[in-house]
């Protein structure tokens, strides 16, 4: 154990940072868009199955890991099995990844809360704001200097460490989330025509579902858990000896599922009642909800406020992808926290670069047939979160003692080992076939 570690100072602190990670762009930006292009109901019902069995034990599964060794990621799994170290470099490199094109979008967001603080964006016409979006994303430089500050004010919050940076901010921002959110879905339910979108929304029509749909599923699982990066793994480690981690991690599936649907609540409702098209892609809450508060009385204050929440929710995300490494690179270099934190803001700019620039000059450049923010995506939902998330339930079920297990999620409380055998069951012998299989298919194996 590293000395002098700091903690988080409450249970309701360590549960709003670990649904600030969960919660965040993955859910108002990604999880409505990919229900946009994927049928509605039909990839709603599956990513609910997902989420609330398999999402939710492999939750437990990275805190459990964490609070075990009070460690930065890659002496968590080494100090259970010296050959799983590798999974926390792997998670390192992943994060780094999707932290670029992460901050990519947090740019765009903040780049939209501008405009629309401005006025600018309510007052173009409708037909206007995909030209908009797309010229704006396709620039060079205005998107990069939006990215550089987004990375900027991941570096102030990170650096100010868990209890005062992390913890803090999430405490204030995750209940303003939710006041935010719960704003516009009233609007958007009541608008006229609102029911049509809440049935394709949430009407399953069963002939959709397909493999690409249950892949497309299974990543958003783990992208909006965050999990298969040791977010949930350091998170965990700054834990005090007695959390309840079943409940935690319970409570944090649920609102993070909570959260994805009531962000489609606000978005197909208002996209239907306007007579939009749900299937626009990853430009769906830039390029559609302008256009449909534009139309709204009050539609500048809505529209601020969804801004809001977009930066709000995405900042509360990216944080957590940067603890990954900083906690590493302090705890094995002791490298102090402020200078790690602006070094690493610097190199993760360096590769959101060619990530932003896809969206314009770069856009020819393709490999393995995937511009490289889908690329970055790709690799990051549908190759390596899965994969660490597989290494994770297979090092807890396989290659660990389980009394042990059971005693850091028990507390050596007996009332919880009826919940412990049959978690444990599943991480053992349910989650490693079956992620295997879907993991296997979305490389193209199968
Ligand atoms: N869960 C975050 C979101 O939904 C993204 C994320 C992925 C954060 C992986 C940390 C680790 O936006």
């Amino acid at each position: 154990m590293v000395k002098n570690r700091e903690q988080f100072r409450s249970t309701l602190g360590f549960i709003f940072a670990s649904s600030g990670s969960a919660i965040g762009l993955g859910n108002i930006w990604r999880f409505p868009y990919l229900a946009g292009t994927n049928g509605g109901g039909a990839f709603v019902l599956i990513y609910a199955i997902l989420m609330l069995t398999i999402g939710a034990s492999l939750l437990l599964v990275e805190f459990v890991i964490g609070k075990n060794s009070h460690a930065n990621t890659v002496k968590s799994y080494g100090n259970i099995n010296k050959r799983f170290r590798y999974i926390g470099y792997l998670n390192i490199f992943t994060s780094f990844i999707i932290l670029s094109f992460y901050s990519v979008v947090g740019g765009w967001t903040i780049y939209f809360l501008f405009k629309s603080i401005t006025g600018v964006l309510i007052s173009i016409p409708g037909d206007e704001i995909t030209t908009v979006f797309q010229s704006f994303t396709a620039s060079s430089l205005s998107p990069l200097i939006y990215t550089f500050i987004f990375l900027a004010l991941n570096i102030y919050i990170v650096a100010k460490g868990i209890a005062l940076g992390i913890e803090k901010y999430n405490e204030f921002l995750m209940p303003l989330l939710f006041l935010i959110i719960l704003i516009l879905l009233v609007r958007s339910i009541t608008l006229p025509g609102a029911i049509d979108g809440i049935i394709w929304y949430l009407k399953p029509d069963f002939s959709k579902i397909s493999s690409g749909i249950i892949v497309a599923a299974f990543g958003q699982v783990f992208f909006s858990l965050s999990v298969g990066l040791s977010t949930m793994v350091v998170y965990g480690s700054y834990l005090s000896r007695n959390e309840n981690l079943p409940r935690a991690s319970a409570l944090v599936a649920l609102f993070d599922f909570l959260i994805s649907v009531m962000a489609g609540l606000v978005i197909f409702p208002a996209v239907f009642s306007f007579a939009m098209k749900p299937s626009e892609g990853p430009g769906l809450v830039f390029i559609t909800l302008p256009q449909v508060f534009s139309m709204l009385p009050f539609g500048y204050f809505f529209l601020v406020l969804f801004f809001i929440l977009l930066v709000l929710a995405a900042l509360s995300s990216s944080i957590s992808m940067m603890e990954v490494a900083i906690t590493y690179f302090i705890e094995t270099y002791n490298i102090r926290r402020v200078k790690i934190s602006i070094i690493y803001g610097f190199i993760v700019f360096l590769l959101a670069i060619p990530a932003s620039l896809s969206f314009g000059i770069l856009n020819g450049w393709k490999i393995f047939g995937m511009q490289l923010f889908d690329l970055f995506d790709y690799f990051s939902a549908n190759v390596s979160l899965p994969f660490s998330a597989l290494a994770c339930a297979i090092l807890v079920g396989w290659f660990w003692n389980k009394e042990k297990i059971k005693a850091v999620i028990t507390n050596g409380n007996k009332n919880n080992n009826h919940f412990f055998t049959y978690w444990f069951l599943i991480v053992k012998y349910l989650i490693p076939p079956i992620i295997t299989v879907i993991w296997l298919n979305a490389i193209g194996i199968i």
